[in-house]
């Protein structure tokens, strides 16, 4: 993906409390139009708040939040969902006694997006055959990678312009890391842009872009995917390795 791709979205200087425990800490970051942007971080990091903030869900206490040129920090989650930002959470929330198409078009709840119900759905079976062949399947009764695709289809189904998965590769055995990966892949080479949240680092940083790296809710390295994969200091602390080649060059 070339540099030069616009900014879709830009956080400023981020503060978020839960109560009077603070949770991020001036967090910045940009996310480049069509590509993918990855935070990667050890457990209460601050990622998941950094996705709700962004999402809407959570209020935050100062910094701003600029998607596609306007600030939308005082608009409400649903404003958010109607400027096509669409956020998979962690742990995929899909309503287990409903079928993967009730499940799917819960995804299209704003009335304006009705209309494009059908193309959508459509649109996501092409991605997805395997939700199509288990469309009529109650969603609890899907295996683990099943119901990471059915998350996914329903974060796609508002037709967004930013999708922002948290931990989509969580609980999964290796081959359906692999194949959640590529399909996020498949989804940005569509136009969609990804802001991932993942626990799986090699993986994460092998398709990331742009990816920042969070410790105790600031943001304390960035730079391109394939670069943080060299840092010592992203190797020793998330890839368990202790030496990378011509690590003189490689300064954390
Ligand atoms: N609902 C909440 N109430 C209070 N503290 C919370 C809440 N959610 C998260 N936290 C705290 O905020 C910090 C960041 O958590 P989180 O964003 O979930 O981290 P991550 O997703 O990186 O694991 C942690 O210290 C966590 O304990
Ligand atoms: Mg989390």
């Amino acid at each position: 993906m070339p540099d030069s791709q616009p900014i879709l979205l830009q956080v400023e200087r981020l503060q978020v409390k839960y109560g009077n425990s603070q949770a991020l800490w001036d967090v910045s970051l940009t996310a480049l139009s069509g590509g993918i942007t990855c935070i990667i971080g050890a457990n209460g990091a601050g990622k998941t708040t950094t996705l709700n903030a962004i999402a809407g869900v959570l209020p935050v206490q100062s910094g701003k939040i600029i998607f596609a040129g306007d600030d939308i920090t005082c608009l409400s989650a649903r404003q958010r969902v109607q400027r096509r930002i669409s956020l998979v959470p962690e742990g995929r929330q899909l309503w287990p006694g409903m079928s993967v198409e009730e499940n799917l078009l819960m995804g299209c709840f704003l009335p304006q997006l009705r209309s494009r119900a059908q193309t959508n759905l459509a649109r996501i079976y092409d991605l997805f055959p395997r939700l199509k062949e288990r469309r009529g399947q109650l969603a609890g009764t899907l295996s683990g990678g099943e119901q990471q695709m059915c998350a996914i289809g329903r974060g796609l189904m508002s037709d967004p312009q930013l999708l922002m998965l948290d931990e989509p590769s969580l609980g999964l055995a290796p081959k359906l890391v692999q194949e959640i990966f590529q399909l996020i892949v498949d989804i940005a080479k569509q136009g969609v842009t990804i802001l991932l949240v993942g626990q799986n680092v090699n993986y994460t940083l092998q398709i990331a872009h742009q990816a920042y790296v969070m410790e105790l809710g600031k943001i304390t390295l960035s730079g391109p995917g394939e670069m943080l994969l060299k840092n010592d200091h992203v190797r020793r602390a998330y890839l368990g390795i202790a030496e990378s080649p011509g690590s003189a060059e490689n300064p954390a």
